[in-house]
Formats: structure tokens, sequence, C-alpha cells
């Protein structure tokens, strides 16, 4: 965290709370979970701050518990957990340090190879071992855990993967290692909000009710904006109220949109940021972005293609399938639009969300997509 982030608004990555804006209440929540010992799924839509928020939390927890962060996207079998959960120990806590030694010598037993990032010089742990070895290997790195002095606070984001691995079972596994687990708390993070209810809200389903839910949603518009303009003031640098409400508008105020169109303002402006100033870094961006919407396009077939369009011209849409809004896009019929929204959704492009009231709708991933779509009719 020495490192500062180029402008007071990073785009990637949690750089300490005075980069933080508000997520107060979700904080709390949080850390009531963990001091009850009780295990939290966090669910959002991509891109609105679950990591950063997780960051978050294991800063402002730090020297209290023992916190490890670990990110299994990337992963695709018990194994690769179990690199990926050594190699995210070795990173946060030194050989040296005296946590992190009794951890490493646990990881060092299972004649681990161990090399550097040549960029970063961060350690990689690589272990060679069968499904059942990975599972005592974790076992054995808990049971670590679960005997240290401090308390543990263990976060698995995009933990969805772990039903694409392909040992069966892995969640009944997982959970009953971790039901006997007094001292570790966990926090499980994803964006595939339908998979991550499926694992957690299915009585079916080995981790049923094991875990508090907290869903992250939009930050607040009056604190965000408060935020924005402090940040800018501290750089003198002045913006008005107005202005940076146009730019919560333009970016829908989502998150990582926000970040990222604050950012290139700041580096563009010298003392006052006018509307111009901001319009013309969001053109900038989306001009850059052009080559990624294209690809789109190669990428889709001619009916998918056209129903994202059409879903990032009318923003929310609640009943795709309707003949109302079939014929005004002239997307052909019921169900070649059922099927593209299926596609569209399993590849991330299109998200489904519940609003205030409850109801359904279908919106688009890629905010900065849906504004180039739209820049032909506003
Ligand atoms: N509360 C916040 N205040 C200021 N910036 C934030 C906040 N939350 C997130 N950010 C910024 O927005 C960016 C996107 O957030 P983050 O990566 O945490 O989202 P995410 O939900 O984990 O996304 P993904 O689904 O892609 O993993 C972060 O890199 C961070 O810079
Ligand atoms: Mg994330």
């Amino acid at each position: 965290m020495n490192i500062k982030p180029q402008t007071p608004f990073p785009a990637t990555g949690y750089f300490g709370p005075e980069y933080f804006c508000d997520r107060e209440e979700e904080l709390a929540q949080l850390i009531r979970n963990i001091k009850g010992g009780n295990s939290t799924t966090l669910i959002a839509l991509r891109r609105l701050g679950k990591t950063a928020l997780i960051q978050h939390l294991f800063y402002t927890l730090q020297s209290k518990y023992l916190t490890i962060y670990l990110d299994i996207l990337a992963t695709e079998s018990l194994s690769e957990l179990l690199n990926q959960l050594s190699t995210s120990i070795a990173n946060q806590y030194s050989e040296k340090s005296p946590v992190g030694k009794k951890l490493w010598q646990t990881i060092r037993s299972f004649r681990p190879v161990v090399s550097y990032d040549a960029l970063n010089g961060s350690p990689l742990i690589s272990i060679k071992s069968s499904p059942e070895e990975s599972k005592k290997s974790i076992a054995e790195i808990f049971s670590v855990l679960e005997k240290h002095s401090k308390r543990v606070v263990i976060a698995i984001d995009e933990f969805q993967q772990i039903l694409e691995y392909p040992e069966k079972a892995t969640d009944a596994w997982l959970r009953s290692l971790i039901q006997q687990l007094k001292n570790v708390s966990f926090i499980f993070s994803g964006s595939q909000q339908h998979i991550m209810k499926e694992i957690f809200a299915n009585p079916s389903r080995p981790f049923y009710r094991s875990s508090q839910f907290i869903k992250i949603g939009k930050l607040k518009e009056e604190r965000y904006r408060s935020f924005i303009i402090s940040k800018f003031k501290e750089h003198s640098k002045s913006i008005s109220e107005e202005t940076v409400s146009e730019i919560l508008k333009w970016t829908d105020l989502h998150t990582y949109y926000v970040q990222l169109l604050c950012n290139r303002v700041f580096l563009a402006s010298k003392k006052v940021i006018t509307t111009e100033i901001w319009k013309e870094e969001a053109a900038k961006i989306l001009k850059e972005q052009e080559f990624v919407f294209y690809g789109y396009r190669e990428m889709l077939t001619r009916p998918q293609w056209d129903f994202l369009k059409a879903v990032a011209v009318e923003g929310a849409v609640y009943q795709p399938t309707s003949s109302d809004f079939i014929s005004r896009y002239g997307l052909g019929n019921s169900a070649t639009v059922q099927r593209s929204l299926m596609s569209l959704q399993r590849m991330e492009l299109i998200y489904k969300e519940n609003d205030q009231d409850g109801r359904n709708y279908y919106g688009i991933y890629d905010l900065l997509f849906s504004r180039w779509v739209r820049r032909f009719f506003e």
C-alpha cells in the first residue's frame, strides 16, 4: 500500500481509506459478521466494488486479525486452488515474519516449486498434487490457521469458480471442512450473482444458509458527489456540483466507470473542470474502446448483436420477449430473442437484476458500450 496512485481516482486496485468512498454500512455489517463468527456472501454486479470493499475491510482489520485474500477466477481444479491459497499466503506474509514462518513451513512441507515473479519479485507457489493430496494440504493449512493466536479471515473472491472444477462435490467437501473451523471466518465473493445465489440459497446445496448475504449496490449519490468534489479540491482543482452530477449521470453511478472518467478528467484538467472537459474525455474513452465494441460484433451472431444494441438503447428491459419490444427493434420472434438473451448472459454481456420493487430486468454490463450505442440517439 506504499505505492501511490497517479490520481485520487484509481480505477484499479485499493490504495487505502483516503481513496475509498463510503460503504460504511457494508463495512460495519462485515465486521459484525466476523465478530459473530459468521461467514458472509458478498454479491454485486461486476465492477461495483466488491474486491475493493474486501481490501478496505482487511485494511481496517489489519493488526487485530490475520487476513488472507485469494482470487480463484483463474483456478480450474483443487490442485490449482491449493496453489492459489499458498501463493496468496506467501505474498501476504513473508517467510521471515512471525506469522508467515509457520505457514511457510507447512507449505514447504508440500514440496512446492517456488518461483518469483519477474516483474515484482512476489513469490509464486506451485505444488504438484492429486485431488486427494490437495484436499489434505488445504485442510492442513486451515488447521494451522485454526490454531493461530489471532482470529483469521479468509476472503475467496470469484467463489463461483469452484463449481467449474472437474472434481465432483468440491463445495460439499469445502463446506464440511469450513464447518469445523472456529477461529477462521470466511467471505465468499462473486459477480455471477445467479450462481452465487444457487450455491448459498438453494436448500439442496451444501453451502445453503451457511452465511449471511450482503448485496452491494451503487454508492449513495450525495456521498460520492462530495467525495469527488473534495478530492479535486485537495489538488486545488474546482468542480461544481452540477458538473459532478453530469458525470455521475453519464456513468450511471457505476463505481468503476465513475473512477475511470474522474481519473481522466483529473489528468486532463487544469484548475476548473467544466462540462466540456468531461464530455471530451468521455468521448475519448469511447473512441479508445471502439475496437472492443467491434469485437463484440465479430463475436456475436446478427440476432445477438441486434438484441444487445436494443438493450443498450433501452437501458433497462423488463420484458425482452414482448411483441412491443421485439417489433420496436425488429428482433424477429420471441424464441430468437430468448436464445440471444441466454447466450449474452452466459457471455456476461447482459445481466439480470431486480429493481427496488423486486421486478426483474435486463441491462448491459459494459456501460461504455451502451453509451457508445446511444450516442446516435442522444
Ligand atoms: N467505495 C469506493 N470508493 C472509491 N473507489 C472505489 C470504491 N469501490 C471500488 N472502487 C474503485 O472501483 C474499481 C472497481 O472496483 P472493484 O474491482 O472492487 O469491483 P469488483 O466488484 O470487484 O469488480 P469485478 O466484478 O470486476 O471483480 C476499483 O479498482 C476501485 O478503484
Ligand atoms: Mg473483483
